[in-house]
């Protein structure tokens, strides 16, 4: 595995890659990997010939009381998990690799529509932030697909519109969330949890899971299933900060007819704040009348 830090090393790379007709998958993490990344990684490795991951903690999607500076750094343990997983390039860019202007005069992309609800409501320019980074470092790799957690549903589907609205040339591939023997689904926050939080933490994916199978049986009393469902993460020791269902495609209220549908939590539990989702298909119409 080679080790870069400056774009300038990384383009003759590249380009060697290319020279040899390889394709190549990019995964952008944060570092303190888990198995949840390298889910990531094995999928890319799957499905192109090579695999880039790059490690930068972004500071342009923390806000000011955020954990920007408690965010944790494992590199030497990141480094011998990306070569255990195959992985050809690692790029670890300094901030003036990334912002070389600074953050006060980096140009942004702001994705509208998505990025203002949900997460984006309580951590404002946060998704901008995001956005930002993530095309900055398409534009650096030039990969042929680009991997995603849908752990972070949200930010999923904002990396999959900007790429459609300004025609990058990216494939962005979602990859389903990984989860403890608990089903809290792996989080590189979940070690500002204690042992016995960690098991209370799991309350939030029985939460969702129950609300799905509520929906289900009831989706006229969806107001009903939200309330229950936020009633339940504060009776388990949860300062929730949202808990809904909406589309797949577009985060926006299901109507009648939606069938593909992804219920959503984010949850504060201790020092941590906990985000979860599961997608769920309802029977559509056709099927329903012929039960
Ligand atoms: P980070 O939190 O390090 O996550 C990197 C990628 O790993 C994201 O696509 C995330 O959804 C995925 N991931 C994290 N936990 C997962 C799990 N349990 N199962 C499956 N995938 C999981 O997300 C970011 O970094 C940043 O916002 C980034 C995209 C790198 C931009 O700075």
């Amino acid at each position: 595995m080679k080790i870069i830090e400056k774009a300038s090393q990384l383009r003759p790379l590249l380009s060697a890659l290319r020279e040899q007709g390889l394709s190549y998958g990019f995964v952008p993490t944060m570092g303190n990997l888990h198995a949840g990344h390298l889910a990531l990684v094995d999928a890319a490795a799957e499905q192109c010939d090579r695999v880039v991951v790059s490690i930068f903690v972004n500071p342009l999607q923390f806000g000011p009381d955020e954990d920007l500076e408690a965010y944790p750094c494992t590199p030497e343990d990141d480094e011998k998990v990306l070569i255990e997983h195959g992985t050809s390039i690692l790029y670890r860019p300094t901030m003036a690799d990334v912002y070389p202007v600074g953050l006060e005069h980096q140009t942004r992309v702001e994705v509208p529509g998505l990025s203002e609800i949900l997460c984006g409501s309580s951590r404002p320019g946060h998704f901008s932030g995001v956005a930002t980074v993530v095309n900055r470092l398409f534009n650096q790799m030039q990969a042929d697909k680009a991997f995603f957690g849908k752990k972070d549903y949200q930010q999923y589907l904002i990396i999959k519109k900007m790429v459609s609205d300004l025609a990058m040339n990216i494939e962005v591939v979602g990859v389903d969330t990984v989860r403890l023997d608990s089903g809290l689904a792996m989080s590189s926050r979940n070690s500002y949890l204690s042992a016995s939080q960690l098991e209370q933490a799991s309350g939030l994916y029985l939460v969702l899971q129950d609300a799905v199978e509520r929906y289900r049986r009831t989706p006229e009393n969806y107001r009903g299933i939200i309330e229950h469902g936020i009633a339940e993460l504060k009776n388990r020791g949860f300062v929730p900060d949202y808990l809904t269902i909406r589309r797949q495609s577009d985060l926006k209220q299901p109507g009648a007819g939606d069938v593909k549908l992804v219920v959503l939590a984010a949850a504060w539990f201790g020092n941590a704040r906990l985000i979860d989702n599961l997608e769920f298909v309802l029977p559509s119409r056709s099927l329903q009348s012929t039960i």
